[in-house]
């Protein structure tokens, strides 16, 4: 037996013996570590080694750590009381901030667009998939956000990722809160700009980042999230947007969990602090209190045009359905129409955060920073522990995440609730006493 070019060639006698129950045994246990397609091993013939064995190995350790997991699969809406994997739990976990995801005029919609446009775009934006809704739907955003205009990516992840990629080059900086989104740090790689980190909401180590480069010819870019999205804590925009003016520096926010959620109808934290003009380019999801799928950009004229002809997601990745635009169309006339929406989860959440603070968790604001939004946290620290946590609370019927390394650093483990304004309070008091009850038991209150 040896390696020949990553093949793990078995040079067999063609001799009955080699097929025998006890030989493939043995055979099978001196390779079993390296070869998953043990089938080949009847075969007197080469049999590939896996390439992708060293993966095996690291999802091992991720078992043995307590980290892994299994996808929980939603078997019905998406609703404050749902079936996961066959259980009817609470769920605290979606990012259905209004309950929009069921709401009647935005199934409505997408069952017309459907009818009346079909179910796919057919390319991508550049090409011939730019329908007269995916127009709509830029237009009417702009409008609600007063800016000049927006553009519409499939995700707030291609939206972030898109856009800094495309606006920075190599020669540029990217000074950025060092709790900012996956999608702005993966942009930012791809722009090969360098990367200037400053720690998280301090605006004074930001400056300080922005005038170690002041004297260099690129461009520089401030970035933060408008609200973080694994502490619920709001980015200090206006002091950002001081030292940004100072700098002569791009001021972009990416405010996926303030769409819906923060500001008037939802305009998010640049309507929230008042910081209109300020901001450069704002990024907001539809994938979250929108209920459907999508993420934007929105900023100048020349911004939006510059993205049609740069942005590489909206290039080379096809258009949303119709039906998905015909949705977020449907959604924003909600935001205007039903300000309710906002105020009951806004109640819900100062509700629960009260009561979980009265049974003695961490909900943050200890070592790490203290949620200002409805996205709650139970702080547990040690990783194993959270994922039990997790799901124990599951098994008694409340579906709350458990969050470990790398989505948060190492020792800040924990659990990630969100309120919806579809919550009811007996809903909220009965996941209330699952928590106490779990919490208890496993000694984390
Ligand atoms: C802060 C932040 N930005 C961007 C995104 C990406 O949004 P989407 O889910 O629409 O891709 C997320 C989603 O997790 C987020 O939390």
């Amino acid at each position: 037996m040896e390696i020949e070019q990553g093949l793990l060639i078995l040079r067999v006698p063609s001799c009955p013996l080699w097929f025998h129950p006890a030989v493939l045994r043995e055979l099978r246990a001196s390779v079993v570590k390296r070869c998953r397609r043990l089938d080949y091993l009847v075969m007197p013939t080469a049999t590939r080694l896996d390439p992708l064995y060293y993966l095996t190995d690291q999802l091992s350790q991720l078992k043995e750590k307590g980290t892994h997991f299994k996808l929980r699969v939603l078997e019905d809406e998406q609703e404050p009381v749902c079936t996961f994997d066959g259980k009817k739990v609470i769920n605290l976990a979606s990012n259905n901030y209004l309950g929009l995801t069921t709401h009647p005029k935005l199934r409505e919609a997408a069952l017309a667009a459907t009818k009346k446009y079909g179910v796919g775009s057919g390319a991508v934006r550049t090409i011939a998939g730019t329908m007269r809704i995916h127009m709509e739907l830029e237009e009417k955003i702009a409008r609600f956000k007063n800016v000049e205009a927006c553009v519409v990516f499939q995700s707030g992840f291609a939206a972030n990722a898109g856009t800094v990629s495309a606006i920075l080059g190599k020669e540029d900086f990217i000074i950025s809160d060092e709790l900012n989104h996956a999608s702005i740090i993966d942009g930012a790689r791809l722009s090969r700009a360098r990367i200037l980190v400053f720690r998280h909401k301090d605006i004074a180590h930001a400056e300080e980042q922005l005038a170690s480069v002041k004297d260099q010819p690129g461009n520089k870019l401030l970035i933060t999230d408008g609200v973080f999205s694994m502490d619920g804590d709001i980015g200090p925009l206006p002091g950002l947007c001081d030292v940004a003016e100072k700098y002569g520096a791009i001021m972009m926010v990416d405010d996926a969990h303030a769409s819906g959620v923060l500001g008037r109808n939802g305009r998010g934290t640049i309507d929230h602090f008042k910081v209109d003009g300020r901001v450069d380019v704002q990024v907001g999801t539809l994938s979250k209190a929108i209920g459907a799928l999508g993420g934007y950009v929105c900023g100048t004229r020349d911004l939006i045009d510059f993205l049609y002809h740069r942005a590489r997601p909206f290039l080379f990745s096809t258009s949303h359905p119709p039906s998905v635009a015909a949705t977020c169309i449907a959604a924003f006339d909600v935001l205007e129409e039903e300000p309710q929406l906002m105020e009951k989860l806004w109640e819900n959440t100062r509700y629960f955060k009260k009561e979980l603070g009265n049974l003695g968790f961490n909900i943050g604001g200890k070592n790490t920073p203290a949620s200002e939004t409805p996205i709650t946290l139970i702080i547990v620290g040690e990783e194993k522990l959270a994922m039990q946590f997790s799901r124990e609370l599951f098994n008694e019927g409340v579906m709350a995440t458990g969050i470990a390394f790398p989505t948060v650093a190492e020792g800040k483990a924990r659990i990630r609730t969100i309120m919806t304004a579809k919550h009811t309070s007996a809903q909220l008091d009965q996941a209330l006493e699952t928590l106490k009850k779990v919490g208890k038991r496993l000694a984390i209150i």
